[in-house]
Parts: structure tokens; C-alpha cells; sequence
């Protein structure tokens, strides 16, 4: 078999985020003598995974980089990253709101640079990355990184950079709002008199089943929910609600027209 593995693996940063995709690459593989992490606590990452507190005199040729801090630690990380950075290093940045031009001039000598917005079920290989690379990076490469990212879930590459933002209030911040949307699932059964721990798990095991049931599916969501509704029945008149003035979708424009706009936002400094 192919090995899908980077030869040599350099986390910068390796907290929730990057601990989740390394939490699954090593799950499904990846030998962790492979890994180096780089982290300033120092805190141990996984068996056999290399933790660093400074940076490493050389990298490996051919070695991929994480970058998995925070986006305003990044002039601080180019000043020791960028000495170790050659032609033959792919650079991952899950850094949001920081574009590849920013990137490109903290790391000039490195080579391929690819922007990865990654939310959190990507450690249970349930994720979702938006990818994004300019023209420099060729079909071939970009096979490459799909092969590398798929044990994470779904990859999709995104055709324009401005449109990070969007991707991010959909897939990044996506997890919350579904949070939420169980939750008040679950607590609108208790309003109407089910015991609270009964209508959580009764909603979290309805939420996962339909999740399931439409992605083994061929027809669209929208077509199955309107095939359980049969006219007339409790389905319907429930739908009936969720669709009158389009008040479901209304709300979940709003919410993720918001969460872009911070994102904008913050990109502004603001
Ligand atoms: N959380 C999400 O859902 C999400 C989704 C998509 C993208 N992101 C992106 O992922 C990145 C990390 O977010 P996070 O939520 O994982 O943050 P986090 O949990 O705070 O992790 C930050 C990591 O950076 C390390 N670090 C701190 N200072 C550093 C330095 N000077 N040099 C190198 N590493 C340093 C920390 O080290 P220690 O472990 O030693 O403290 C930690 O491992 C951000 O750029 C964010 O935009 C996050």
C-alpha cells in the first residue's frame, strides 16, 4: 500500500485544533516517530510523538509544517520557522483569518503553502477542512494533500481565498450551532412534559440517525424531509412551522451571515 504520510511531520502548536487532526492521523497510522511537535509548555502529545519547547536547529528535507498556534503568534513564529523553511517544505496553516499573502511573506523560502480551516470532529475523522492553494501548488501536490487530509472526513477545496470567511461560519463554527440546535432539540421536548435526560438522549440519537440516514441517501434533505411528512399528518404540521416565511432558513442566514461578518471583522482588527 501507498504510504499517505508525510515523511516528516512539524507541529508549531498543538492545541485543541492541530491536537485533534494529529489525534487522528495517528489513529489511523501515521507513525509518530515521524512527528515533532513544537509547543512552549512542553506538555506531552502522544506515545512515541517528540514534544519540543524550542525550535530545532534543521528540519528533515521534505518535511510538512503545521502551522497550529495562534494567528497573531505568526511574526513571532517566522522569525525562528523561517531559517528552517526550504523549496521542499509543504506549509498546512490552520491559522483563520490569516491570508496566503501574509503567509507567503513571513515564509518566503518555504514551498508550497496551503491554507486548511478544519473544525473539531475532524479527531473522530468526521471533519470538515476547507482547502485552499493558489495556482503555485499543481493538481498533483494537491492530490497529496486530499490523500493526507481525507482520515479527517470531508476535504473540499475552496475556489476563492475571500471566501474563507463564509466556509468558516458553515463548517468551522458549524459544530456550535448544531451543539445548540440539539440542545434546544432536546429542550423543546421537555416543554412538552418529556423527563430532560430522556428528551436529550432521544434527541441526540434523532439528530445523529437523520445525519446518518442523509448521507447514505441519494435524494437531497430536502426531499427526504418532505417524504416522511406525509399531507395531513404530525410531520407536516411540525414542517408547517419550520417553514413558514422561511423562518428557519432566515434564522440560520442570520446566524451564519454574523459569524462572517466577524470574521471580516476581525480581520480588520477590530
Ligand atoms: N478551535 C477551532 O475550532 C479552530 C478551527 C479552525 C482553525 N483554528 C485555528 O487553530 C489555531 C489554534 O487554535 P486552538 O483553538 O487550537 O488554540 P489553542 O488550543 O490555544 O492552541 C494553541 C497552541 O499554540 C501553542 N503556542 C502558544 N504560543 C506559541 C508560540 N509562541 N509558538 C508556537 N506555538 C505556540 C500552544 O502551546 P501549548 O500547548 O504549550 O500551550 C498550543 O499548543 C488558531 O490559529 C485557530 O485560528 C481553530
Amino acid at each position: 500500500m501507498t504510504d499517505i504520510w508525510p515523511d516528516h511531520l512539524f507541529l508549531v502548536g498543538c492545541g485543541n485544533m492541530a491536537g485533534q487532526m494529529l489525534a487522528r492521523w495517528l489513529a489511523c497510522g501515521i507513525d509518530p516517530a515521524r512527528v515533532i511537535v513544537l509547543r512552549p509548555s512542553g506538555k506531552a502529545v502522544a506515545d512515541g510523538v517528540r514534544v519540543i519547547t524550542d525550535y530545532p536547529t534543521a528540519l528533515p528535507a521534505g518535511t510538512t509544517v503545521l502551522l497550529g498556534m495562534k494567528p497573531y503568534q505568526l511574526a513571532d513564529v517566522a522569525a525562528s520557522l523561517a531559517p528552517l523553511c526550504g523549496a521542499d517544505m509543504r506549509i498546512f496553516s490552520i491559522l483563520a483569518g490569516t491570508p496566503l499573502a501574509d503567509l507567503r511573506a513571513a515564509l518566503p523560502a518555504a514551498g508550497e503553502i496551503v491554507r486548511a480551516m478544519p473544525n473539531l470532529p475532524v479527531g473522530i475523522g468526521e471533519g470538515v477542512t476547507a482547502l485552499y492553494a493558489d495556482a503555485a501548488v499543481p493538481p498533483a501536490s494537491r492530490q497529496v494533500v486530499e490523500v493526507f487530509i481525507a482520515p479527517l472526513g470531508l476535504a473540499e477545496w475552496i475556489a476563492d481565498e475571500g471566501q474563507f470567511n463564509e466556509v468558516t461560519a458553515l463548517s468551522g463554527c458549524g459544530p456550535a450551532f448544531l451543539f445548540r440546535f440539539i440542545d434546544a432539540f432536546a429542550r423543546a421536548g421537555e416543554a412538552l412534559g418529556l423527563p430532560a435526560d430522556q428528551a436529550a438522549r432521544m434527541a441526540l440519537a434523532t439528530v445523529r440517525g437523520s445525519a446518518s440516514m442523509a448521507a447514505l441517501a441519494s435524494e437531497s434533505p430536502a426531499v427526504l424531509a418532505d417524504r416522511v411528512a406525509s399531507p395531513g399528518g404530525m410531520t407536516r404540521q411540525g414542517l408547517n412551522v419550520l417553514d413558514a416565511d422561511d423562518r428557519l432558513l432566515k434564522l440560520l442566514t442570520d446566524t451564519l451571515a454574523a459569524a462572517r461578518d466577524r470574521g471580516e471583522e476581525m480581520a480588520r482588527g477590530e
